[in-house]
């Protein structure tokens, strides 16, 4: 039984359908108080299986409160599925006094499940944090095939040496073209300083690959270097289209044709579907 959590509707359908697993009616309330209460709408049967990125605070709560009410429907097994991991990125106390906050997310949400699967993960290593078994899959490769199929010698770029495994993902997959990174140093959320590389890039199709999207800070950078360069046409593919705030219309401002990105996050741009390799990863039947 794949059971949704509030943020990802669209992949647990999806998932349900991939797996040929039936989908957990939820209904959901807010007490006076605040307070939240979820519902199981018919028993979860013996393995649930949580689908819920947790890209709020509420989203952290509900997962928290599916599993336990999962528990409490006496399932033997719970399997819980991260699409997108909520504060992966606050992956240090960076300054004195501060938490390592994927690490608090990942003990409460590692408590009340037997296994938990995470898709693309800022750092695959916070799968040490969880106190339950939990692994990291990656859906790289599935964006490739949402790009244009006529891009010529592209050029694949990540923006920095920490994403260049998944722009060589991509490239791969796509099949034909280079790969290469830029060095990102971070000044503040929203801004970012960028260090290209000698790749030529006049006349070529570029793809910008991140694993996340969230302010689009990055990518903006990235594609103004390129438009200075000449570069043809800029796509920018990533596996959580976050796109926080303003960023889809800061991207297209500068300069990026077509943003690509998964379902891991409920976007207008999520056209790429994780639900195939959660469901391979599940190995259900
Ligand atoms: C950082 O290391 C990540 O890989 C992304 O590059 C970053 O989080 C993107 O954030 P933004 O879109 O806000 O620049």
């Amino acid at each position: 039984m794949i059971i949704p959590g509030i943020a990802s509707q669209v992949l647990a359908t999806r998932l349900a359908d991939a797996c040929g697993e039936p989908l957990m009616p939820v209904d959901r309330r807010t007490f006076p108080d605040g307070d939240r209460l979820v519902e199981l709408g018919q028993p979860p049967g013996n393995h649930a299986v949580i689908v819920a990125a947790t890209t709020s605070s509420d989203a952290h709560l509900d997962v928290l409160l599916l599993q336990d009410a999962a528990r409490e429907a006496g399932v033997d097994r719970v399997t819980t599925v991260i699409p997108y991991l909520g504060y992966a990125r606050q992956d240090a106390a960076f300054e004195p006094g501060q938490p390592v906050s994927v690490r608090a997310m990942a003990r409460a949400i590692g408590t009340a499940t037997d296994q938990v699967i995470l898709v693309d993960p800022h750092e695959r290593d916070v799968v040490e944090y969880f106190p339950t078994p939990a692994r990291a899959i990656s859906i790289a490769d599935r964006l490739a095939p949402a790009l244009p199929n006529d891009l010529e010698d592209p050029l694949f770029i990540a923006p920095d040496a920490g994403a260049r495994q998944l722009a060589s993902t991509v490239h791969a997959a796509y099949g034909t073209g280079t790969v290469d990174n830029f060095e990102k140093t971070r000044r503040s959320a929203h801004d970012v300083e960028m260090a290209p590389s000698n790749a030529s890039v006049a006349g070529r199709d570029v793809v910008l690959v991140d694993e996340v999207i969230a302010t689009g800070g990055t990518m903006c950078e990235a594609a103004e270097i390129l438009r200075e360069r000449d570069a043809e046409r800029i796509f920018a593919a990533c596996v959580h289209p976050m796109l926080a705030e303003d960023a889809y219309v800061r991207l297209v401002r500068a300069g990026v044709t077509e943003v690509v990105g998964s379902d891991t996050l409920e976007r207008a741009t999520s056209t790429v579907s994780a639900a195939p390799a959660i469901a391979d990863a599940l190995d259900l039947a």
